[in-house]
């Protein structure tokens, strides 16, 4: 067409090539491909079982494989990554919102954890929409209470929201996580199906003001408008509570690098993942 005469110009313009090619392969039935190998002389015994329960349900519907099959031919476009304006617009109206000492916040992106309310001294990161209660405030800081479970195994670095489940809510330096001193261990507990002890955790850290929102319903809202676009563009999103908590995790990163969202959107999206999962049933959601 005569716009593009270098490489640099065809991997910058290369999704929108792809996204036309893919618009007309679904119109004509992805005609092209059936030249070769057609629905009526698959033989479906022969395919994994992963490629016979997707097409035996293609070949009676007569979905185009483009539908599912991007990527074949020629690599997958480079997808650049894009932050959620709903997700930003979140952030924002955070920074406007109160949480009174008492009351229960959740924070809107993954932030620093400080020891001390001049944040000087950073012990880890809070994960996104974790529950905290606020305990105390500043100008610049709040003072919180996380309330979490850790593995009893190890350095113990890694903090979770709730008791065998594997939904990160904390992360902290080594050094804090080995001195018994920084928190109070409220209960231990064997899960059942790893043999695995954990801890029921308690301390008081500080954070930045302006991070924490009183609902988790706005989150779970862009989360679950992210998932449903980005997770539709080649096949139809899974069931959210199709699987559970903990292999969520495994299914979403070897999916996730086909979408163009961000990293505080996809953490974000994943904890929806994890949270709306066949663990939890409809009325107990967090
Ligand atoms: C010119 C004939 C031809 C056309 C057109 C063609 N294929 Fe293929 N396809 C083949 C052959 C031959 C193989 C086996 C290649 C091999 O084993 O190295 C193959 C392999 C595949 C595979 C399995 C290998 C892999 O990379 O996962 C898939 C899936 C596939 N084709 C899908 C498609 C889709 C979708 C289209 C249309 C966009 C298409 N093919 C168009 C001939 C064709
Ligand atoms: C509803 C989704 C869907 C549609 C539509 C679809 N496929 Fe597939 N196809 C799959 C899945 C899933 C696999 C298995 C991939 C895997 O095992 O990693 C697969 C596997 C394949 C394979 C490899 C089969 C094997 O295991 O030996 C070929 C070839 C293929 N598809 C071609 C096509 C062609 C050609 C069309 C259109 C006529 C088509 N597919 C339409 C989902 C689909
Ligand atoms: C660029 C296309 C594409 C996008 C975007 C995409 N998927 Fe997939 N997905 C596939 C293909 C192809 C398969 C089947 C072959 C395979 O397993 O690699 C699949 C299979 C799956 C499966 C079944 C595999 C299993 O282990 O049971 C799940 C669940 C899934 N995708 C979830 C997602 C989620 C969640 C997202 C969004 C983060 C997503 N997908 C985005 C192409 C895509």
């Amino acid at each position: 067409m005569g716009d593009i005469d270098t490489k640099e110009k065809f991997e910058e313009k290369r999704l929108v090539l792809a996204q036309r090619e893919w618009k007309r392969l679904t119109a004509n039935g992805s005609k092209e491909c059936r030249a070769c190998h057609d629905y009526n002389q698959m033989d479906f015994d022969k395919m994994s079982i992963m490629a016979q329960m997707q097409m035996k349900n293609a070949a009676q519907l007569n979905t185009p494989c483009i539908e599912c099959h991007k990527g074949i031919a020629h690599k997958l476009p480079e997808i650049k990554q894009q932050k959620s304006p709903e997700l930003t617009k979140l952030i924002a109206s955070a920074k406007n919102e109160k949480i009174g000492v008492n009351q229960v916040g959740y924070n809107v992106l993954a932030q620093p954890i400080y020891a001390d309310s001049a944040m000087k001294e950073r012990i880890g990161t809070l994960e996104v929409a974790t529950a905290v209660k606020v305990l105390e405030t500043t100008k610049d800081a709040d003072k919180v209470e996380l309330s979490l479970w850790r593995k009893s195994k190890g350095f113990s670095r890694v903090w979770y929201e709730k008791f065998g489940l594997n939904v990160v809510s904390a992360v902290f330096e080594k050094e804090f996580a080995q001195n018994k001193d920084n928190f109070t261990v409220m209960d231990t507990k064997e899960d059942p199906l790893t043999g695995l002890g954990w801890e029921h955790v308690k301390t008081d850290v500080w954070v930045k003001k302006g991070d924490l929102t009183s609902s988790s319903d706005g989150l779970w809202d862009v989360a679950k408008a992210s998932f449903n676009t980005s997770c539709s563009v080649c096949h139809r999103p899974p069931a959210v509570d199709h699987f559970d908590t903990n292999t969520w995790p495994g299914i979403f990163s070897g999916m996730v690098g086909f979408t163009n969202m961000d990293n505080d959107t996809q953490k974000l999206v994943l904890k929806y993942l994890q949270f709306h999962s066949s663990d939890f049933d409809s009325d107990k959601r967090h």
